[in-house]
């Protein structure tokens, strides 16, 4: 504040340079929220009536971004135990018109990398990752943000690193960098010298500075995640009505949510009266998401429950509970105990 320079400048072009380094991208472009990475992503690479297969189960900007760049977001279901886009049904989803596909690493845990790369190649499919939630993550040891084509994240509060609002895309493809740079500055090339159509999608300064401490701090910042998961699958682990998240093999997960899937029958209550018991005990929950994309109002007509078994169900029975890293030993034995009192299976040592 004290540079009197809020707009972007200098400080958001050093915290593109760091976080493409952070994540071993070659290029990182800033922008003012995770939906318009999205926006622009999908503006560099779909032509409208394009299709794009999106997962049924993710935040409505995966899938309406492709709308608002004249696309058709063609929706597909998810693996019952990653929640992430099954590369089994999108390729009974493919057509002729299939262009791209939009994996969501959900909640922090990559999606299934080498099945929806190799589909990727074989169909000649562009490759667009929304990786809102999931900061830090890795797939064999190399960070989701250095897969072609483009990765986009969200600094929203709720995201593994935050800076209020904001989002940033990362590429190794230079043209593309060249493309969401000038689209997301009016195609400004030079000083009110407009080569192309563009948008005010920048990230201030004061956002940026924000963004390069919380950057400093992701590394620790997913350690106490992983560690705090690691607490809860311990300590919750056998509880039957209750199915903790499911490592695949290779990733690593960022933990920017801990959702389990709840059996409630085998509990006998309903998700709300589970949530209630855990609020009046102190413990905030809640669900990602609600609604499938295919319930949702805006995408009436692209599919039944019946075409989505596994993500109609995950929106009936995933809660999630506190994960962050600012949660104390102690606060997570008291989430343990919540737990399992609720489960009524008593407390494991
Ligand atoms: C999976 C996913 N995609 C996209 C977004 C959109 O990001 P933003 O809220 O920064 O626009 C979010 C965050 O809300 C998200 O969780």
């Amino acid at each position: 504040m004290k540079s009197g320079r809020l707009r972007a400048g200098p400080v958001a072009e050093d915290f593109e340079a760091r976080f493409a380094r952070a994540v071993g991208a070659e290029h990182a472009v800033s922008v003012n929220s995770g939906t318009a990475a999205l926006y622009l992503a999908y503006r560099a690479l779909l032509q409208p009536g394009d299709e794009i297969i999106v997962p049924d189960f993710t935040f409505v900007a995966t899938a309406s971004m492709a709308v608002a760049v004249g696309a058709k977001p063609v929706l597909a279901d998810v693996d019952p135990e990653t929640f992430t886009l099954d590369p089994a049904d999108v390729e009974r989803r493919m057509t002729r018109r299939t262009r791209a596909l939009a994996p969501v690493h959900l909640y922090g845990q990559p999606a299934d990398v080498s099945r929806l790369m190799r589909l990727a190649s074989q169909h000649h499919l562009k490759m667009i990752w929304d990786a809102a939630q999931a900061h830090g993550a890795a797939f064999r040891g190399r960070d989701v943000g250095s897969f072609p084509d483009v990765v986009c994240y969200s600094f929203y509060p709720s995201k593994n690193m935050t800076t209020g609002e904001g989002g940033m895309l990362t590429t190794s493809d230079s043209a593309l960098a060249a493309n969401f740079r000038l689209a997301r500055s009016h195609g400004e090339e030079s000083r009110y010298h407009h080569v192309s159509l563009g948008f005010n999608f920048r990230l201030t300064d004061l956002s940026a500075a924000l963004g390069v401490e919380q950057l400093r701090k992701l590394p620790a910042a997913i350690r106490r995640r992983r560690r705090n998961a690691a607490l809860l699958t311990r300590g919750l682990s056998g509880i039957p009505g209750i199915a903790l998240p499911q490592l695949r093999e290779g990733m690593s997960h960022a933990f920017n949510l801990f959702t389990l899937r709840l059996d409630l029958e085998a509990l006998q209550m309903s998700r709300e009266e589970f949530q209630t018991v855990l609020a009046r005990r102190g413990i905030e929950t809640a669900v990602h998401y609600p609604l499938p994309l295919h319930r949702q109002p805006i995408f009436r007509g692209s599919g039944t429950d019946r075409d989505f078994p596994v993500s109609t169900r995950l929106a009936q029975t995933v809660v999630s509970i506190p994960v962050h890293p600012g949660l104390s030993r102690s606060e997570i034995h008291r989430i343990i105990h919540a737990v399992r009192e609720v489960a009524s299976v008593g407390v494991r040592a």
